[in-house]
Order: C-alpha cells, then structure tokens, then sequence
C-alpha cells in the first residue's frame, strides 16, 4: 500500500497523510453500527472485524467509541500492520489488547483463530483489490463463514460516467481530530488522481499524491507523487450483487449516506435504495450490505457451494 522508499526518502509518514486525507473511522464506526441495528432491531453489535485494513482506523474508532467491544484487523502487508498497532496502542491505551491485528492474507483468517464477526467491514474500496470473477467469489464465500450467525458485511464501491473518465480531484485537509487522544498534524494537501480505466477489463489505475511540508527544509514543500498506488477492478452494483447471493447470502442491500446541507441535519439520508437512483448520477459512492439472515423472514442462508464467479455484464 506504501511507497516505502518515498516515505523514508522524504522523511514524510505516508500513512499519516492517508489517514487523515481519506478516512473518517469514527463517522464510518457509527454507521456500521447503525446498518447492523437496522437490520437485525433490537440486538448490539459488539465484534468489528477489519478486512484490508491498512491503518486500522476504523477498528480503533470502534473500540474507542464504546465499552465491551472487540475488533479484529487484517492486512498482509508487515509494515503497515506494525503502523497500525502502534497507533492503536497510542490512541487506545490499554483498550488496545480489544484490538486482534493479523498480518495475513483475508482469505487466510478465519474463527476459531479470530472471533466470527457481527460486523465485517471492507471500505474505501477495497472490494476492488479483488480483480478477477473467481477471486472475488472465493472472499464472498469466505467471509460468508467469517461472520456470526446474524452477521453483516459491509463493502462499498463507486460508478458512474465520470468515475471512468481520467480526473484529479484536488482538496485542502486540515486534520480535525475526534478523539481527546489523536493530536492533529498540519495542513496538507491531498490529490485522488483517476488515471486510466479499461471499458475492457473494467480495470482501474488510481493514484493517491500529497503537497505538504517537507520536515528536513522548513519552508520548502514536497510534492509528493503516487504515494498510494490502485490497480483495481471497478465491479458493477449488479455484479456484486449477484456474486453475494451466489456466496450464500440471504439479504442484499444498497445503501447510501448521503447529505443535502440545504435543510441542515434534516439532509442527512442513511439508508437502503433502490439501486437504480445510481444509473442517472454522474459519480456516485455507494454501500452494498449483505447479511446472512434473509430481510423478509429472519430464516438464516446457507453458505453456497458454487464456484462460478459473478457475470461479467453490468
Ligand atoms: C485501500 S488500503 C486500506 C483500506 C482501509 N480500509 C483504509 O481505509 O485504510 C487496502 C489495504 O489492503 C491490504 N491488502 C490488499 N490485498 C490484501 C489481501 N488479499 N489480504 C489482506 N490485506 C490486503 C493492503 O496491504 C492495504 O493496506
């Protein structure tokens, strides 16, 4: 995930800058909370468990937003674990042994050796690391086995014209801490840069670049090019759809979170579509939730044996 060699080259902590340019963990903390509670009325989630997890941010907001609770974070990448880890410890305290970290691949980690999660979180996009049918049908099937009975996974995905389309989307970031003990780090600048997508494969090349103060010359500021680097595969609602039902889940929903600031607090929207109000929207982000239990009836689904991966059709 790091462009290592440029982290210690600049003297700058990539991750930081990752952390606080796209990530929202107490907010995303609350909503998985939120969806689990929608769907199954009247019981607490109480195990997150972080799939592709980077910073882990997510599992600390978890464990930090409320007593009782337990996470796991998955990543296979050493050195990004160790990052996380030893953030969770700073913001965490002694909460931190709440949090399981292991370094392995997803598919690799599984109950007993970490516990079956109510929650199974897969955000910014990292469904999309998944490129080809059978790998992404393989990890639906998996983590169709990861969850408790009641469980809920929770991925999420963005589409439209515009997200296949070579952009840059520049933004100011001004770190605003929520929790009494991350501290803040200064101003920067961040890019998501859209570089190439492939009609063909569906294949997508995104860049993460970041303008920020360069610790070694004060006054002098480093420009810091494809820090994060994606190649992804930019799957359709209907394709992952199809695919979570195909890996035994009963229940499959579109979400979306979304905030008109015209009527103020009375704009916030979170909650499940239709997933056609997407086909007209030029750019949008959604979330795909699928639970084992099925919405209409409560029976609970059977993990699916099939090993055909999701049509290619959108
Ligand atoms: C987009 S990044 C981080 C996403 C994370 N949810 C966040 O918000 O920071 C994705 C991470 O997935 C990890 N990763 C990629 N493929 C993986 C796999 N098969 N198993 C475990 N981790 C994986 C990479 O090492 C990277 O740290």
């Amino acid at each position: 995930m790091v462009a290592r060699s440029q982290r210690d080259k600049a003297g700058v902590d990539l991750l930081e800058l990752y952390r606080w340019a796209v990530q929202a963990p107490e907010t995303h903390a609350t909503v998985l909370r939120l969806m689990f509670e929608r769907l199954h009325p009247g019981h607490t989630p109480t195990v997150l468990r972080e799939d592709f997890a980077g910073t882990s941010a997510e599992a600390v907001a978890w464990l930090a937003l409320a007593p009782g609770r337990q996470a796991v974070a998955v990543d296979l990448d050493g050195p990004t674990v160790a990052w996380a880890r030893r953030r969770a410890e700073r913001l965490l305290g002694d909460c931190a042994a709440a949090l399981q970290f292991v370094e392995a691949d997803v598919v690799a980690t599984a109950p007993p050796a970490v516990p079956a999660a109510h929650i199974l979180s897969v955000l910014n996009f990292s469904i999309l690391y998944l490129r080809e049918p059978a790998q992404l049908q393989a990890y639906l099937q998996h983590a169709w086995h990861c969850l408790a009975p009641q469980g809920v996974l929770v991925l999420n995905l963005f589409g439209g014209p515009a997200a296949k389309k070579p952009r840059s989307d520049r933004h100011l970031i001004t770190p605003q801490p929520r929790l009494p003990t991350e501290a803040a780090i200064p101003p920067f600048e961040y890019t998501w840069e859209q570089r190439h997508f492939d009609a063909r494969t569906r294949h997508i090349d995104c860049r993460i670049h970041f303008r920020t103060a360069d610790p070694a010359h004060p006054g002098r500021v480093l420009d810091l090019r494809d820090a994060f680097r994606y190649r992804w595969r930019l799957w359709t609602v209907a394709e992952l759809t199809s695919a979570l039902h195909a890996a035994g889940f009963a229940t499959v929903q579109v979400w979306r979170h979304t905030h008109d600031p015209a009527p103020g607090g009375a704009g916030v929207f979170l909650g499940a579509v239709d997933p056609r109000v997407l086909d007209p929207l030029a750019h949008w982000t959604a979330y795909v939730l699928a639970s084992r239990v099925s919405s209409e009836d409560g029976s609970a689904s059977s993990p699916s044996a099939a090993r055909s991966g999701p049509s290619s059709a959108a």
